[in-house]
C-alpha cells in the first residue's frame, strides 16, 4: 500500500512537481502527495522550493529553482519576468496558455453550478505581444530592488509597475512587451527628466513626493498618442517637466496634466489642464471613430477587441426593431457598434467622462439612436421600465451588482450577452441568471490579455419559455 509522506515543515526546503496554474496565476503542485501552492513555475517543472506556510489544505511555498524544465516551458521575454508578475504566463507555451484559460472558464461555471454543454476554444491573440493600448505607471520613491541588483544601488526613484503583492514598491521598467511598440521611450524619457529636473516620486508611506503616475494611451489605426501626467500638486519644475516632454517627443498628439493630492493610489485627478492636442486619442474599431479621454474605459487590445466585438454583435442577433440595453457601456463602443442594426440602444455608465466620450463618439458618427445614462447601475437600473429585447452587460472585474441581475431578471429580456474578463464572477452572476429562467447557450472565450491569467468571455443567455 502506497504511504503518503510526512507534511514537510515550515521552512523545509522540498522538491515539487508543478501541476497546472490557477485563475489567480498561483503554481499548484504536489510534494510527497500533499499540496502546495507556489508564486511561480510552469505545469510539468520539477522545482526546489521552501515551504512558508502550511495551511490546512494546502502547503504554500517559494520556489527557488527549477531543476527541470517541463516541456510547455519556454524563455521568458523579459529582463524582469522574475520581479514583475504582469506577464504572468510569458515562460508558457502560448497554446498551453490558451488551453488553461479554458480550463479555468470550465471550473467556474462547474463551481458554481451553471448548466453547460460546451465552452468553445479560447480565440488566442495573432499578436500576442506588445498589445496593450494603454499602459498605467506608477512613480515611487521606494525602488524594488531586483535580486541581480549589485549592493547600494540607488533605491528612492521608480517608475513602473507595483511590484507583486507590495503597495509600496515600485519596480524600475527598462522594458515591457505588452507596451505598445514605442511606448518605452516615453517611459524613459519621463524617467530622465525626472531625475534631471529632481522631482521627487510619491511615497506611499508618507504621502509626499510630486510624480505620481505617468499613463499613455495609443490609437493602434490612428498612430495618435496620449499621456497623461498625474502629479500631487503643480508649480514651475512640473511646467518644465510636461514643457521639456512634449519638446522630446513631437509624435504624442495629446499631453494632459492632472493634480491628484489624495492618498488613493489611482491614476485620477481632482483639477486636469490640457498642454498640447485636444486632450483626447481618436481609435477606430469596425469602421467607428471613437475619442477616448484619459481616464475613459476603452478595450486595452485593439485588435482582438475587434475580434471581441464582432464575436458580441453575432451573439446579440440583434434585429432591427430591437431595443438594446448596453449595461457597463464605457465610452460607448459596444451601443455605438450596435446601433447602426437596430431601432435604439441605450447605455449605461458610472463615469462621467466615458458618457461625455460615447454621447460624442455618437455625434462625431451620425448616430442618433444611442443614448447614455451616467450613474451607478445598481440605482440608475432602479428607474428602467421598458423592457429591452436583447441586454448586453460588460461588468469590471468584480461582476453585476446584485440589484442589477435582480433588476435584470424583472426586466426579462430574451436575449442577454454578458461579457466578462473575470469568469468567477461571471459564473456567479451566470447562476443566479439560470436560477431564474435563462439558459447558458454559448460560452466563447478570446485571449485579450496574452500572458495573463485573465480571460475575456462572451456568454450568451436566452429566456427559457417555460
Ligand atoms: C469592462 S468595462 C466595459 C466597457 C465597454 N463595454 C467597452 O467594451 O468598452 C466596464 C465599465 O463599467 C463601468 N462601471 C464600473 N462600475 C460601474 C457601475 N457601478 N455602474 C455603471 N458602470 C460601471 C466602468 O467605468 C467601465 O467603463
Amino acid at each position: 500500500m502506497d504511504t503518503v509522506a510526512q507534511r514537510p515543515k515550515k521552512g523545509e526546503e522540498v522538491e515539487a512537481v508543478v501541476e497546472t496554474i490557477d485563475r489567480r496565476g498561483r503554481s499548484v503542485g504536489e510534494v510527497d502527495g500533499h499540496p502546495i501552492i507556489l508564486t511561480r513555475g510552469i505545469p510539468g517543472d520539477r522545482v526546489r522550493a521552501r515551504v512558508t506556510k502550511r495551511r490546512r489544505a494546502e502547503l504554500q511555498g517559494v520556489l527557488l529553482e527549477v531543476l527541470e524544465r517541463g516541456p510547455l516551458h519556454v524563455d521568458a521575454r523579459c529582463a524582469h519576468a522574475q520581479s514583475c508578475g504582469g506577464c504572468r504566463f510569458q515562460d508558457l507555451a502560448y497554446e498551453a496558455q490558451l488551453e488553461l484559460l479554458h480550463g479555468h472558464i470550465q471550473e467556474a461555471l462547474a463551481n458554481a453550478r451553471v448548466p453547460f454543454s460546451e465552452i468553445e476554444p479560447v480565440i488566442g491573440c495573432p499578436t500576442p505581444w506588445n498589445y496593450r493600448n494603454k499602459m498605467e505607471l506608477s512613480f515611487g520613491a521606494i525602488r524594488w530592488v531586483e535580486a541581480e541588483e549589485p549592493e547600494g544601488v540607488a533605491r528612492d526613484f521608480a517608475l513602473g509597475f507595483h511590484a507583486p503583492g507590495r503597495f509600496d514598491r515600485v519596480l524600475d521598467v527598462r522594458e515591457c512587451h505588452l507596451l505598445f511598440e514605442g511606448g518605452m521611450e516615453f517611459v524613459t524619457t519621463a524617467r530622465e527628466l525626472a531625475k534631471e529636473l529632481e522631482l521627487s516620486a510619491w511615497n506611499q508611506h508618507t504621502h509626499e513626493g510630486c510624480l505620481r503616475h505617468l499613463v499613455l494611451r495609443r490609437g493602434v489605426h490612428t498612430g495618435e498618442t496620449l499621456a497623461y501626467v498625474v502629479t500631487s500638486e503643480g508649480g514651475e519644475v512640473v511646467e518644465e517637466f510636461l514643457e521639456r516632454f512634449c519638446a522630446l517627443h513631437p509624435e504624442l498628439t495629446t499631453l494632459v496634466h492632472g493634480v491628484n493630492p489624495g492618498v488613493a493610489d489611482v491614476a485620477t485627478s481632482s483639477e486636469r489642464r490640457v498642454v498640447k492636442g485636444p486632450g483626447w486619442i481618436t481609435e477606430r474599431l469596425r469602421g467607428v471613430e471613437f475619442r477616448i479621454s484619459p481616464e475613459s474605459f476603452f478595450q486595452t487590445n485593439t485588435l482582438q477587441a475587434e475580434r471581441l466585438f464582432g464575436v458580441i454583435l453575432e451573439e446579440a442577433a440583434a434585429q432591427e426593431a430591437d431595443l438594446v440595453h448596453d449595461l457597463y457601456s464605457g465610452a460607448g463602443s459596444i451601443s455605438l457598434l450596435l446601433a447602426g442594426a437596430v431601432e435604439r440602444v441605450v447605455g449605461f455608465e458610472l463615469s462621467a467622462e466615458a458618457v461625455a466620450d460615447a454621447e460624442a463618439n455618437a455625434s462625431r458618427n451620425g448616430i442618433s439612436n444611442a443614448t447614455f445614462v451616467a450613474g451607478d447601475l445598481a440605482e440608475t437600473i432602479a428607474s428602467v421600465s421598458e423592457r429591452p429585447d436583447v441586454l448586453v452587460s460588460d461588468p469590471p472585474r468584480s461582476g453585476m451588482h446584485e440589484k442589477v441581475v435582480e433588476r435584470v431578471i424583472e426586466l426579462a429580456p430574451q436575449r442577454i450577452v454578458h461579457v466578462s474578463c473575470n469568469a468567477h464572477t461571471a459564473a456567479r452572476d451566470l447562476a443566479r441568471l439560470v436560477h431564474h429562467g435563462y439558459e447558458l447557450v454559448r460560452a466563447r472565450p478570446l485571449d485579450l490579455f496574452p500572458h495573463t491569467p485573465h480571460v475575456e468571455c462572451v456568454f450568451t443567455l436566452t429566456r427559457r419559455t417555460s
